[in-house]
């Protein structure tokens, strides 16, 4: 071990500019005219594998993006890690809000800035460089590793879950270990068992047939834009809850130890205000704000558009108006039966002025990781051993929908040994990576892989 910790020392500069490279692509899973750019990120991760001595390296194309498969299974007896990464990134816009160009990672006060820095290219580097230090020192893994890399987490993960139906005694391993969340703080590692689910819906409604002279027509019928804002409006009641019939049914009560432990978490209420620039916080009563991110569901407004908005005046009454919502989800609700409640509930309120139309537009299950499970004690001796403390146990508020799959459909659990930090930018301008979380997180990783076989016995 000794040899590979130098070797990770010696070698900051070099994984540095290996992943610069993968941060110039502009893998954005979400437009179609990135499609190519999607296509070539997952080629060069393919060569990069092959190149870093995995197995078996392969693209499997679906109908939207392809799927990275690789894996090195030949320490037989040992136990064996499904490691799961996306390659896919955000779209960088608003480019204006960029102090350095999105797709060239840039270093700067000790952080590594680009779009999918930290979400997660980054992350998935840490796993491939820790996998280099092995093949360079010792030729070899400790551990059976297999990989799947996805180009489609941003939009839903869908073609990942018939994939994962369809080759399920390619991808059998004892555990998943993913690396796309946060630790709790800077110096303050912790590992995550809990992940919020996501339904994402989106409201189009329609008015006159066509735009009117706001003038001419103003005062004669109901303008779309505030027919939505009323709409809009009725989804919350004055404690912060969300006023869909049906929509607290199976949220899954906090249980008062998860309660007590929460508490002890190092928080501070007015630090996190400050930071975020507001004022003073806010959501659902009755909940600290620890509970309201991480166990509790929410309803988010995420863009508003119709009418006029640019530069200058135009005195027009719209025919249309749009939103986009989503709501985050916490055990045991369901992204299609909420789905389901949310549709119901914006017709019933909506008002006959206008066509109402509601689209869903993906969903994603909630995630909890028995805190027992499978080779969690060699996660937290790693973090421990890569971070000089020791962790704490955390969830989240984001999501990533295709954990529940993994125990649904190959019946393992999910480690879910982040490396991010709560304040670097994701799906946000000047998106980053600090790097002495990159070079610790590759530390722990090796520890991870070296620690495993003792506290796993491989079962498969
Ligand atoms: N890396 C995030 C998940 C995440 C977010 C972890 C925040 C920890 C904190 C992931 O790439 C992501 O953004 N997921 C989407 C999923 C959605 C599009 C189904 C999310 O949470 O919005
Ligand atoms: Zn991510």
């Amino acid at each position: 071990m000794e040899r590979i910790l130098q070797y990770i020392e010696h070698n900051h500069t070099n994984f540095l500019e290996e992943i610069k490279t993968l941060l110039t692509i502009p893998s954005v899973s979400t437009k179609p005219e990135n499609k190519p750019d999607v296509e070539h990120c997952a080629s060069w991760l393919v060569q990069y594998l092959q190149q870093l001595g995995m197995n078996n390296v392969q693209i499997f194309p679906t109908e939207g993006h392809p799927i990275v498969y690789a894996d090195w299974l030949n320490v037989p007896g040992k136990p064996t890690v499904l490691l799961y990464g996306h390659y896919d990134v955000q779209p960088a816009e608003p480019l204006e809000l960029w102090t350095s160009p999105p797709f060239e990672g840039t270093v700067r006060d000790g952080n590594l800035f680009a779009r999918g820095a930290t979400d997660d290219k980054g992350q998935i580097f840490i796993h491939l460089s820790g996998i280099k230090a092995f093949m360079k020192n010792v030729g070899a893994l400790p551990i059976n590793i297999k990989m799947i890399l996805e180009g489609e987490e941003e939009v839903g993960s869908t073609h990942l879950e018939p994939f994962i139906k369809n080759h399920k005694e390619l991808l059998r391993a004892d555990l998943v270990l993913i690396s796309d969340t946060s630790m709790f703080a800077k110096g303050v590692p912790s590992i995550c068992y809990g992940l919020r689910g996501l339904q994402y819906m989106q409201i189009d409604l329609v008015g006159p047939n066509k735009d009117l002279h706001s003038g001419s027509y103003g005062g004669s019928i109901q303008n779309p834009i505030q027919a939505l804002a009323e709409i809009i409006t009725k989804l919350h009641d004055k404690n912060g809850k969300v006023t869909i019939p049906g929509f607290y049914d199976d949220v899954r009560k906090l249980a008062k130890e998860e309660r007590t432990s929460f508490k002890k978490l190092p928080w501070s209420d007015k630090k996190y205000a400050k930071e975020l620039g507001v004022r003073s916080l806010h959501g659902e009563k009755g909940f600290t704000t620890l509970e309201r991110l991480w166990a509790r569901p929410t309803l988010e407004c995420n863009g508003i558009w119709g009418g006029f908005i640019g530069d200058g005046a135009k005195t027009v009454l719209p025919s249309k108006a749009s939103a986009k919502i989503s709501m985050r989800l916490v055990p045991d609700q369901k992204p299609s039966k909420i789905a389901k409640l949310f549709e119901k509930y914006i017709k019933k309120i909506s008002p006959k002025t206008v066509q109402v139309t509601v689209q869903n537009l993906h969903g994603g299950e909630p995630a909890i990781t028995p805190i027992d499970c499978p080779g969690m004690q060699a996660a937290v001796v790693a973090l421990e051993k890569g971070f000089g403390e020791k962790p704490l146990y955390q969830r989240e508020g984001g999501s990533i929908p295709i954990v529940v799959k993994f125990k649904k459909l190959l019946g393992i659990d999910t480690i879910l040994l982040g490396f991010g930090l709560p304040n670097e930018n994701a799906h946000a301008p000047n998106e980053f990576i600090s790097l002495d979380n990159f070079f610790n997180g590759i530390k722990t990783v090796v520890h991870f892989y070296n620690e495993l076989p003792k506290y796993l016995n491989k079962k498969y």
